[in-house]
């Protein structure tokens, strides 16, 4: 069965290929033609059993996360069968670009969210990672709130602490879906996911438990070393 986004992916390919007449390849096909593209899923089975975090909750995280994968090379084998078949001006070309920007998000975004977790402990004080928030922030306790109270909007999408390689300073984003909102030049520090598949199950509408629990189980090594 699939799910709401695979439905929604699935259903945007099929309905760009039906409205010209756009035959879609065969993906098994494609992908021993094109495997210098494809992304393959990651393995972090490893989460399971983190405190906070039930074993079913995480499970159905992986899955999604695997679809998002699949997703993306099947976008992108369908835009370079496009390319290769002189199609580029279509719509359903355009739409499927588009497109590309969800999938692709989906898929890295999960991966930074789920490796960036898996630690024990709080932020090491003296880190580099601490002592950055402290300067850009006043504290890390004011960064730690900021974070928070973005996790705690209403929505679904991403909270998200980058830092802007222009002027090396540490931003908390909010990311509306996957796709948009993402700040140019910046980069990735820590990644918390607030879609409801991330917490539901395990904490119904109580959100604020959920970021509780993120928070106690943040590997601020991983997140440190993408401090560049
Ligand atoms: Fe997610």
């Amino acid at each position: 069965m699939l799910n709401r986004r695979q439905f929604i992916s699935v259903t945007a390919i099929g309905m760009a290929a039906l409205s010209t007449g756009y035959t879609i390849p065969s993906y098994e096909k494609q992908k021993k033609e094109d495997k210098k593209m494809a992304y393959t899923a990651k393995d972090y089975s490893k989460l399971i059993g983190m405190e906070g975090f039930g074993e079913t909750l995480l499970k159905n995280h992986f899955t999604l996360y695997q679809g998002y994968v699949t997703n993306t090379n099947k976008v992108l084998d369908t835009l370079d069968r496009m390319l290769k078949d002189g199609k580029t001006g279509t719509p359903e070309f355009a739409e499927l670009k588009r497109r590309l920007g969800w999938e692709f998000n989906g898929m890295r975004l999960h991966e930074y969210y789920f490796e960036n977790l898996g630690g024990k402990g709080g932020i090491n004080k003296d880190g580099k990672l601490a002592k950055k928030m402290a300067e850009d922030f006043g504290s890390y306790e004011a960064w730690e709130k900021d974070f928070k109270a973005v996790g705690a909007m209403r929505g679904i999408g991403w909270v998200a602490l980058y830092r802007d390689s222009v002027n090396g300073k540490l931003i908390n984003f909010w990311i509306n879906e996957h796709d948009v909102s993402h700040p140019a030049g910046c980069d990735p520090v820590l990644i918390m996911d607030v879609f409801e598949h991330a917490f539901m199950i395990d904490y119904g509408l109580k959100r604020a438990d959920y970021i509780e629990a993120f928070f106690k189980n943040i590997n601020w090594g991983a997140a440190e070393a993408r401090l560049k």
